[in-house]
């Protein structure tokens, strides 16, 4: 089925997450990396900026600017909603309360927005959809990230996250993803069967980051080959 624009909620992060969901380093910064699922994430652009190497992919850049604009302005009200009405499986420290959380993502969105018809140009922001193959040679980039896509949505099963990952392997010479639990901040049995299937042929490490606003999602998942 063709990928449908008012299927997803764009909601995007900042640079600054990015670097403490992934634990990313001075010498990481300096490598060859690869956001999977970015969507409306600032962290392309800021790190770009910096002089960073960061190709975003993602199926929602098939969409323009006023098209994906319109979608983050009709979904905002829906999302912050749920927040308001789910706050307590939330840690309020480094975010205070909802307005900043708000103010966070809408600065995020529009730097990404801003930035997205250049970077598309530029092609730091490429038109993908996961487990299709990737059209770059095995071991390309030198890390590959996934911030709150795979494992976070458990119902697109099995398969598609050994896909999909399987495909990450082949283009990104190491892995990481964060959160390792599903919407509900569990760490379901397809979380850990898809992490026990990678341990028969990757190195497998979880680690505690410095990043945890979902209660229970602090540690990223790494697979290195
Ligand atoms: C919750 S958002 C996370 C955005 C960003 N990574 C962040 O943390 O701020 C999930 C993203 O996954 C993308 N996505 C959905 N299906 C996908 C697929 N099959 N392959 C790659 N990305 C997908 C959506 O378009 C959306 O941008």
């Amino acid at each position: 089925m063709a990928f449908q624009l008012n299927n997803v909620v764009p909601w995007g992060r900042n640079m600054e997450e990015y670097k403490s969901m992934f634990l990313l380093n001075e010498e990481d910064m300096k490598k060859k990396i690869a956001g999977f699922g970015d969507g409306p994430a600032s962290f392309n652009f800021e790190a770009h900026c910096l002089g960073c190497d960061i190709t975003s992919y993602d199926p929602i850049y098939q969409f323009n600017k006023e098209e994906l604009e319109k979608r983050i302005e009709d979904v905002r009200g829906t999302v912050m909603q749920q927040m308001s009405a789910n706050m307590d499986n939330y840690i309020w420290t480094k975010i205070r309360d909802l307005n900043q959380l708000e103010q966070i993502r809408m600065d995020a969105m529009k730097l990404f927005l801003d930035d997205f018809e250049v970077g598309l140009l530029e092609q730091r922001y490429r038109y993908h959809e996961l487990p299709n193959s990737l059209p770059v040679g095995d071991d390309y980039y030198d890390i590959g990230l996934s911030s709150h896509f795979l494992l976070l949505y458990t119902k697109l099963g099995f398969e598609f996250h050994v896909k999909s990952i399987g495909e990450m392997l082949r283009v990104c010479k190491e892995v990481r993803i964060f959160p390792i639990v599903d919407l509900d901040a569990c760490q379901t049995d397809m979380i850990s069967n898809v992490i026990d299937e990678f341990k028969k042929r990757y190195v497998v490490e979880l680690k505690a980051t410095n990043y945890q606003f979902q209660k229970n999602a602090n540690k990223m998942l790494v697979i290195r080959k």
